[in-house]
């Protein structure tokens, strides 16, 4: 079976380099909108050249984004082929519609490297699921946030130098926002929750908020306390069968498994009612890292010993009032924090009582239209250590 790449930037060229390397499936074509050298006697005039060339029998797309990225997955998927991706903008806006056009036309559309870059961490899932209901999970899942609050908790680095050393090393996105706002810790989420409950989750009913207004004062807020501020996804089974999920900056203790994770690395968790507690770590963003973990998915797809990451999909109600947590926030808006929530406050930031998720990030969202720097985060205890 031949390959056909979409997009020859950073995790393309390393996807194109490993299979070389190993002697894996050929590609023998890719489109990208930009042309190297290396593509010579490889280029695709359209995604068209690719779908109607009989000797590819799987696409990898990692060109990034929503459009047309989704159009010529789609495209691939109708015409029969295979496709894996790293894209996870594009598998979490149409998991439903990619999932039931690869089952439809008999083909898989698999997406491990898109949620923690070189972990295996959403193949364990899918294989973890089916004997072993998911009851929590939770991780660090963006590369260019834990860079850089390593930066600045060690070196002390300001937040944009350290945000412009992630985009040179190529670990953020096109536009970083999606990282320091969290929206890409967010997908990866989404993708978490589809995989462990079989549903399609939109990343628009679930709130996320980023770590962009993130300041030396708040480090040093946690410094005091023993604790680091790490961005983290969180989901999981409500009591009352809903699911939770939300995305935010969260201070836990410095010597927690989470605390002691540094730069570009991630690390993610779930507790399944059999297994317990279950750990994976690794590489969450760069060339090499992703394009593995992209490469084994193509292998599974071309060997047909591949999992299948979802069973029947079905809606599930999503609730985030049930949980509690204290938060930190930082804010010149603090007198607009109702009293009765704070629970300590020096007159610049609060620490309040156990709220819930939805109401903490609905408040937020009301103060950040009078104090566009607010921050805020979860607060967590936790007796592990790393
Ligand atoms: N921008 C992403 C990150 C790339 O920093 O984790 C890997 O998904």
């Amino acid at each position: 079976m031949k390959i056909a790449l979409l997009g020859h930037g950073t995790i393309g060229l390393g996807v194109d380099h490993i299979l070389k390397r190993t002697g894996g499936p050929e590609v023998t074509k890719i489109l990208s909108l930009i042309v190297d050298d290396e593509m010579a006697g490889r280029t695709a005039s359209s995604i068209d050249d690719i779908v109607s060339d009989p000797e590819i029998g799987l696409v990898a797309e990692v060109m990034g984004g929503v459009h047309p990225a989704y159009e010529f997955i789609s495209k691939a998927l109708s015409a029969g082929k295979h496709v894996v991706t790293a894209n996870k903008a594009v598998a979490a806006a149409y998991f439903a519609e990619l999932t039931a056009l690869a089952e439809a036309n008999g083909v898989s559309f698999r997406y491990t490297s898109a949620a923690g870059g070189s972990i295996p961490w959403l193949m364990n899932l899918a294989r973890a699921k089916r004997v072993n209901p998911v009851l929590a999970l939770s991780g660090i899942v963006n590369g260019t946030c834990n860079y850089i609050l390593t930066r600045m908790e060690e070196d002390g680095v300001p937040f944009g130098e350290a945000l412009s050393d992630a985009q040179r090393l190529g670990f953020a996105e096109r536009d970083p926002a999606a990282d320091i706002d969290g929206a890409d810790t967010l997908r990866k989420l989404v993708l978490s929750l589809n995989v462990a409950y079989d549903t399609a989750l939109r990343e628009e009913t679930l709130p996320c908020a980023g770590i962009r207004n993130i300041t030396p004062e708040d480090l040093a807020f946690g410094r005091a306390l023993g604790l680091k501020v790490r961005m983290l996804m969180k989901g999981g089974r409500n009591e009352d069968g809903s699911v939770y999920g939300f995305a935010e900056p969260v201070f836990l203790p410095a010597d927690s498994p989470e605390g002691c994770v540094r730069e570009n690395m991630n690390l993610v968790s779930y507790v399944g009612t059999e297994s317990g507690l279950q750990r994976f770590s690794g590489y969450g963003a760069g060339r090499y890292p992703t394009a593995y973990n992209l490469v084994e998915d193509i292998l599974d797809a071309v060997s047909g010993t591949a999992v299948p990451y979802t069973g029947h999909i079905a809606p599930v109600a999503v609730r985030n009032d049930l949980l509690m947590r204290r938060y930190y926030v930082r804010t010149s808006a603090l007198p607009e924090v109702p009293a009765h929530i704070i629970e300590s406050t020096d007159g610049t930031a609060a620490v309040t009582r156990p709220v819930s998720p939805a109401d903490m990030h609905r408040l937020a969202k009301l103060l950040l239209e009078k104090d566009p720097l607010l921050f805020f985060a979860g607060m967590e205890e936790g007796e592990e250590k790393c």
